[in-house]
C-alpha cells in the first residue's frame, strides 16, 4: 500500500510513501516480540538497616504487595533473604528477584557485616562463570541471578555516612551498580536534606567509592548524575490517602500528607523512572560488561590464564572462555556439567581435581587396553599353535602314507626283480636244455 504525496517539481512524478512495514525495518519489532515472549528478569539487592523501609520501597516501586515478614533486630550476624516473584504489567512478564539484608547494622561488632553481601555477589558471578565454562552450556535458559543493582539505604541521620556504609560500599562498588538512597526522607527538612545529600556525595568521592553513573543520553539522566539529585531521597508507602478529590499513595501525618509520587515531596518518581523505565537494560549491561567481566578476568588470571601466548604475542582474538573450553574439552570423557556442583567452592581446586580425575582415567584406560591387548595376543598365539599342530599332524600323516607307499613299491620291485631273475634262470635252463637236445639229435 502506498500513499500518493503529490507531484514532484510539478513534473507529474508521484512521490509515494509506504504505509506498511517491509524488509529489515521490522527488526526492532522482532526483537521486542522475542523479548516479550522470553520475559524479562531483574535482580535487586537492598542493603540497609533493619526496618529502614526496604520492603515498603520495593512494594511502592513495583506497585505490588510482596508479602514480607518483619525481620528481628537480634541476629548474631548479617544474612540475606532471597525471594523471586513473577510479575506482570500490561502483559509484560518480569521475573523479579529481591535480595534483602537481614540484621544489617544490628551487631555490636560491625566489622564483617559487609562480608555476606560480598560473598553473595561473588557466588552469583561464580555460578554464571561455571555455566559459561560448561561444554554444553544453556545460557539462554539459565536463570541469571547476578545482581543488577544495589539499592543502598542510608539512614536519614542528616549528618553523614556511617563507617559501616562506607566500608560496605567500598567493598561492593566493583561488584555491583550501587544507587544510594536516603531512606525515610520525610524525616528531614528540605535544607537538611540538601546538606545531607552534599555531605554524602563528598564523602563517597573522598573515599573513592564508585556509584552507578546513569548514562547521560538525555537531559534528565545527565541531570541525575551531575545535579544535587543523588542520592535519591525516597519515601515509600502503599497507603492510599485522600488529597482533595484524588486518592494518592502517601503517608498521612498530623500536619498533612506526603505524596510519594509528588516530585516536590521526594525523589521517588525520579528513582522509579531512572531505575525501571530508562536504565534497567543499562544496569544489566553494566553488570555483565563491567562487574562480571572484572570478576571473570581476575578469576581466570588466578588460574594462570593470560592473553599472551608463549611467544609473548596476544593469543588471537579468542576469549578466555574459549581457551578454557578448549582446555577443558580436551578430556573426552569428563562430564563438565559436574563442575557446577555447589560443593566444590574453589574453581582452581575443582579444575585440578578434574584434571587429576582425567589423568587417572587415562591411566586406567591405558591399563585396560594393555590387558585386552595381552589377552588377545595370547588367544591368537593359541589359535596359531593349534593351526600349526593340525598342519604338523597332517604332514606326519601324509609322510607316513607316502612311506608306506614307498615300502609297498619297493616290495613289488623286489618281487619283480626276483621274478625277472627266475625268468632268466628258467630261460637259461631252457636254452641249455634245448641246446642239449639239438646236440643229441645231431649225434643220432
Ligand atoms: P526489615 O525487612 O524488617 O529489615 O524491614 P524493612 O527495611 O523492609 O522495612 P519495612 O519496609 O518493613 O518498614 C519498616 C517500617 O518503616 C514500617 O512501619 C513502614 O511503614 C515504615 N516506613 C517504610 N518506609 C518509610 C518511609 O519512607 N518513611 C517513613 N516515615 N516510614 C517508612
Amino acid at each position: 500500500r502506498a500513499e500518493i504525496r503529490g507531484s514532484h517539481f510539478g513534473l507529474g512524478i508521484r512521490c509515494l510513501t509506504t504505509l506498511g512495514h517491509f524488509g529489515f525495518e521490522c527488526l526492532p519489532t522482532q526483537l521486542v516480540n522475542k523479548s516479550i515472549q522470553k520475559g524479562f528478569s531483574f535482580n535487586i539487592l537492598c542493603v540497609g538497616e533493619t526496618g529502614i523501609g526496604k520492603s515498603t520501597l520495593i512494594n511502592t516501586l513495583f506497585n505490588t504487595n510482596l508479602k514480607e515478614n518483619k525481620s528481628s533486630h537480634f541476629y548474631s550476624k548479617v544474612g540475606l533473604k532471597v525471594k523471586t516473584y513473577e510479575l506482570l504489567e500490561r502483559n509484560i512478564p518480569l521475573k523479579l528477584t529481591v535480595v534483602k539484608t537481614v540484621g544489617y547494622g544490628d551487631q555490636i561488632n560491625k566489622e564483617a557485616s559487609y562480608q555476606p553481601v560480598v560473598d553473595y555477589l561473588d557466588a552469583q558471578f561464580e555460578a554464571y562463570l561455571q555455566e559459561e565454562l560448561k561444554i554444553k552450556r544453556s545460557l539462554a535458559d539459565y536463570h541469571d541471578s547476578r545482581i543488577h543493582v544495589c539499592l543502598y539505604f542510608i539512614t536519614p541521620t542528616g549528618h553523614s555516612l556511617k563507617s559501616l556504609d562506607l566500608l560496605t560500599m567500598k567493598n561492593i562498588d566493583r561488584r555491583v551498580n550501587i544507587i544510594p538512597l536516603i531512606a525515610k526522607a520525610d524525616s528531614l527538612s528540605k535544607n537538611d536534606l540538601q546538606r545531607f545529600k552534599n555531605n554524602i556525595m563528598s564523602e563517597l568521592n573522598s573515599n573513592g567509592i564508585q556509584i552507578y553513573q546513569f548514562p547521560a543520553d538525555d537531559e534528565a539522566t545527565a541531570q541525575a548524575n551531575s545535579s544535587g539529585l543523588l542520592p535519591f531521597a525516597v519515601v515509600g508507602s502503599m497507603e492510599e490517602v485522600k488529597v482533595g478529590k484524588r486518592m494518592v499513595r502517601g503517608r498521612h501525618y498530623p500536619w498533612g500528607v506526603l505524596q510519594v509520587e509528588n516530585e516536590n515531596h521526594c525523589d521517588f518518581v525520579k528513582l522509579r523512572d531512572l531505575l525501571l523505565c530508562t536504565n534497567m537494560e543499562d544496569l544489566k549491561d553494566q553488570t555483565h560488561s563491567q562487574h562480571y567481566e572484572c570478576y571473570r578476568t581476575s578469576r581466570l588470571q588466578k588460574l594462570g590464564f593470560s592473553d599472551m601466548g608463549p611467544d609473548n604475542q596476544p593469543v588471537s582474538a579468542q576469549s578466555y572462555t574459549d581457551v578454557i573450553n578448549v582446555l577443558v574439552s580436551t578430556p573426552p570423557h569428563i562430564e563438565i556439567r559436574g563442575v557446577a556442583t555447589q560443593n566444590i567452592g574453589d574453581f582452581q581446586e575443582m579444575y585440578e581435581a578434574k584434571r587429576q580425575e582425567f589423568h587417572n582415567q587415562c591411566q586406567r584406560e591405558e591399563e585396560e587396553l594393555k590387558q585386552t591387548f595381552m589377552q588377545r595376543v595370547k588367544e591368537k598365539e593359541l589359535t596359531f599353535k593349534d593351526a600349526e599342530k593340525e598342519l604338523q599332524d597332517k604332514f606326519e600323516h601324509l609322510k607316513r602314507i607316502q612311506q608306506e607307499e614307498i615300502l609297498k613299491l619297493e616290495e613289488e620291485r623286489r618281487k619283480l626283480e626276483e621274478q625277472i631273475i627266475d625268468f632268466y634262470k628258467m630261460k637259461a635252463a631252457s636254452e641249455s636244455a634245448q641246446a642239449q637236445v639239438c646236440t643229441n639229435l645231431k649225434k643220432d
